[in-house]
C-alpha cells in the first residue's frame, strides 16, 4: 500500500476561472496533452457540443447519461497527481461553479489578452478571494496582438485588487509573439508555429538572454526590445513574494497561447511546483488535517440524472482526511445515517472504470439515492464541516402551478431541489406564508432545468413568471429596520428556506442607496 501522505503531497486540486471564450477548453486540452493523458489535442469530447449547450443541454444529458466525466479530470504530470475540477462555463453558469471553488486548493485565472478581466472571471475571483485561494494567472491568445501587457496587468491589479508578478513575458518580433522569456532563469523560449493548430507539443528553442548566440534565435532588434522590457519590469515591477501568493494576494502571471501551445509548459511546471497540496481545513469541530487517519469529506455538488428511468444521483465529495476505499461505510453527520460509499465511474483522462483508492485532495462521485444534500459531511469520526454558503442569485421568478392539487408536490420538489443545490427558494413571508414561492438562480439555465425536473420527477406542471430583480443580499440586523429598508421602489423582502431575510433589488442603484441609508444593517452577497 502506498504511503498516504506521500500521495496527498503530490495532489494538486484546482479549477480554472475564466470568462466564456477565454480558452478554458483549449487550455484544459493542452494540460492533458502536456500531462501525457492524451496524445493529440482535440480529443476532449463534446467540446463543440458543449458550446451549444443552451437549447439541447437536457438532451445531451440524456444521451450521455450523467456527465460525470466532465466533472473532474485526473491525470499525472511529472510525479504530480492533478485533479482539475470542471467549472461549467457559459450558459451552464450556476451556483455549482461557485461551489466547485470550495473544493479546490488553488485556481488558475485565464484571461484573454485583449479583454483582460471579464464579468464571469470577476465573480469567480470573488469566491477565490473569500477562500484566500492561491491563484496563478495565464494570459492567453498571445499568438495574436492584444493589449499592452503592462497595461493589462495594471488593469487586473486595479480591477481585482491582486498584485500581478509576471514570471514569463511575451517575446515580440515586430507584432508577432514568438516566444516567452522566463524571468526565473533568464531563458528565452522561442516557439515554432507548427501549422497543426497545436495538436502536438510545440518545438521550442531555448537560449539565455545574455548568451551572445541569442541573436541566432531572435533578431537583434527583438532582443534589444526584450532587454529593455525586462529591465523595466525589474525597476518598476512587483517583488515576488511566495507567501503573498499562498495567501492569494499576489498572482504569478504567465503569457502564452493555449491554441499554439506557446508558454503552456513553463506555466504548468510552475503551477504544479508552487500550488499548494491539500491543506488543513476548518470544520465546526476543529481543524481537519489531511494526515488524519479517519475519512472525512463534504458534498459540494450533486448531479441528478436527467433520465427519469435512472433516478439515482451522483454526489461529489471532496476528501479532506483519511482514505477512500470502495464499499467503506461512513456516517452522514447531519442525519446520523450510515452511508456505504460506492463510487461512480469517472475520470475521463485515464478512462478509469472504478476508483480503487482516493486520498485527501481527490474528489469521488458517490451514488446517492436522494439522502445527501449539498454541504453534508461524510465522516468516520464525527467531524462536521460548516454549511456551504449560498451565493446570491441574479435571476428570480415566481412559481405558479395551475392545478392547486399539485401544491404539495411542488413544495416537496422545490425543497428537494433546493437541498440538492439546483435552485434557491424564497418566500414572501416567514416560513411557508405564501402559496407563491420565488425561485432564484445564478444562471438562467437553472430555471429551464427546474421546470423540466418538476415535470419529470414530481409530475408538477409549473410555470415561472420572470421578475425584474437582478441582485439580492442577505440582510442581518434589526427586524423592523430590515422591513423599513425593503420598502420602496425596485426592491422587495423575502426569506430563504432557513428564514433568513433577503432583499431583492432591481438595480445596483437601488442596492447602493439602501446600503447607504441603512448603515446599521449588514448586507451579504454570500449567505452569512
Ligand atoms: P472556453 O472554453 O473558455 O469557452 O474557450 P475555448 O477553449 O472554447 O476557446 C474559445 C475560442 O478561442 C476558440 O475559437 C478557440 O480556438 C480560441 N482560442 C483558444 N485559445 C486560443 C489562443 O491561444 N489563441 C487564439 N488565437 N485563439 C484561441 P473558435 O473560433 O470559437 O472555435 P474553434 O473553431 O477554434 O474551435
Amino acid at each position: 500500500m502506498t504511503n498516504r501522505m506521500d500521495e496527498v503531497r503530490r495532489r494538486r486540486t484546482f479549477a480554472i476561472i475564466s470568462h466564456p471564450d477565454a480558452g478554458k477548453t483549449t487550455l484544459t486540452e493542452k494540460l492533458l496533452l502536456y500531462g501525457g493523458a492524451i496524445h493529440l489535442a482535440g480529443a476532449v469530447k463534446g467540446r463543440r457540443a458543449r458550446r451549444h449547450a443552451t437549447s439541447d443541454w437536457m438532451d445531451m444529458e440524456q444521451e450521455r447519461g450523467i456527465s460525470v466525466t466532465s466533472s473532474v479530470l485526473q491525470f499525472e504530470y511529472e510525479g504530480f497527481e492533478v485533479n482539475l475540477l470542471d467549472t461549467p462555463g457559459h450558459q451552464d453558469f450556476s451556483e455549482d461553479t461557485y461551489r466547485t471553488m470550495l473544493a479546490a486548493d488553488s485556481a488558475v485565472m485565464l484571461l484573454d489578452n485583449r479583454k483582460g478581466v471579464e464579468e464571469q472571471t470577476r465573480k469567480l475571483f470573488r469566491v477565490c478571494r473569500m477562500r484566500r485561494l492561491p491563484i496563478v494567472t495565464f494570459v492567453n491568445k498571445c499568438d495574436r496582438p492584444g493589449a499592452d501587457p503592462l497595461e493589462l496587468l495594471d488593469d487586473v491589479q486595479e480591477d481585482l485588487g491582486i498584485q500581478c508578478y509576471p514570471v514569463t513575458w511575451p517575446v515580440m518580433e515586430g507584432f508577432d509573439c514568438v516566444g516567452v522569456y522566463d524571468r526565473r532563469d533568464g531563458m528565452i523560449h522561442r516557439f515554432e508555429r507548427t501549422g497543426d493548430h497545436g495538436q502536438t507539443k510545440v518545438p521550442v528553442t531555448t537560449v539565455s538572454i545574455d548568451d551572445p548566440g541569442a541573436t541566432e534565435v531572435l533578431s537583434e532588434e527583438a532582443l534589444e526590445g526584450l532587454r529593455e522590457q525586462v529591465e523595466l519590469l525589474e525597476l518598476a515591477g512587483t517583488e515576488y513574494d511566495e507567501e503573498a501568493f499562498q495567501r492569494g494576494e499576489l498572482t504569478p502571471t504567465f503569457f502564452g497561447s493555449a491554441l499554439l501551445n506557446f508558454g503552456v509548459e513553463p506555466f504548468l511546471q510552475y503551477f504544479l511546483e508552487h500550488a499548494p497540496p491539500p491543506q488543513p481545513r476548518d470544520a465546526e469541530t476543529g481543524t481537519v488535517d489531511p494526515s488524519g487517519e479517519e475519512f472525512s469529506g463534504f458534498v459540494f455538488k450533486i448531479q441528478a440524472n436527467m433520465d427519469p428511468n435512472h433516478r439515482d444521483r451522483i454526489a461529489f465529495v471532496r476528501i479532506c482526511s483519511g482514505r477512500y476505499e470502495p464499499g467503506m461505510t461512513v456516517k452522514n453527520v447531519r442525519t446520523g445515517e450510515d452511508v456505504r460509499l460506492s463510487a461512480a465511474r469517472q475520470f475521463m483522462a485515464q478512462e478509469r472504470e472504478q476508483v480503487e483508492e482516493a486520498v485527501p485532495g481527490d474528489v469521488v462521485g458517490i451514488h446517492d439515492r436522494g439522502s445527501l444534500r449539498i454541504g453534508d459531511t461524510l465522516s468516520e469520526n464525527g467531524v462536521r464541516f460548516g454549511d456551504i454558503p449560498r451565493f446570491s442569485p441574479e435571476h428570480f421568478a415566481r412559481v405558479r402551478v395551475p392545478d392547486p392539487l399539485r401544491r404539495k408536490h411542488l413544495d416537496k420538489g422545490l425543497r428537494q431541489l433546493s437541498e440538492e443545490g439546483a435552485v434557491q427558494v424564497f418566500y414572501p413571508a416567514k416560513r411557508g406564508g405564501s402559496p407563491n414561492p420565488l425561485v432564484g438562480a445564478v444562471g438562467q439555465l437553472q430555471f429551464d432545468v427546474l421546470v423540466h425536473r418538476l415535470d419529470t420527477e414530481y409530475n408538477v406542471d409549473a410555470e415561472l413568471d420572470g421578475l425584474s430583480y437582478d441582485r439580492a443580499r442577505w440582510v442581518v440586523g434589526d427586524d423592523d429596520e430590515i422591513e423599513e429598508a425593503a420598502r420602496g421602489y425596485g426592491k422587495t423582502l423575502v426569506y430563504d428556506s432557513k428564514d433568513r431575510p433577503l432583499i431583492l433589488f432591481e438595480s445596483e442603484f437601488a442596492l447602493n442607496n439602501t446600503e447607504r441609508d441603512h448603515p446599521d444593517l449588514e448586507f451579504h452577497e454570500v449567505s452569512p
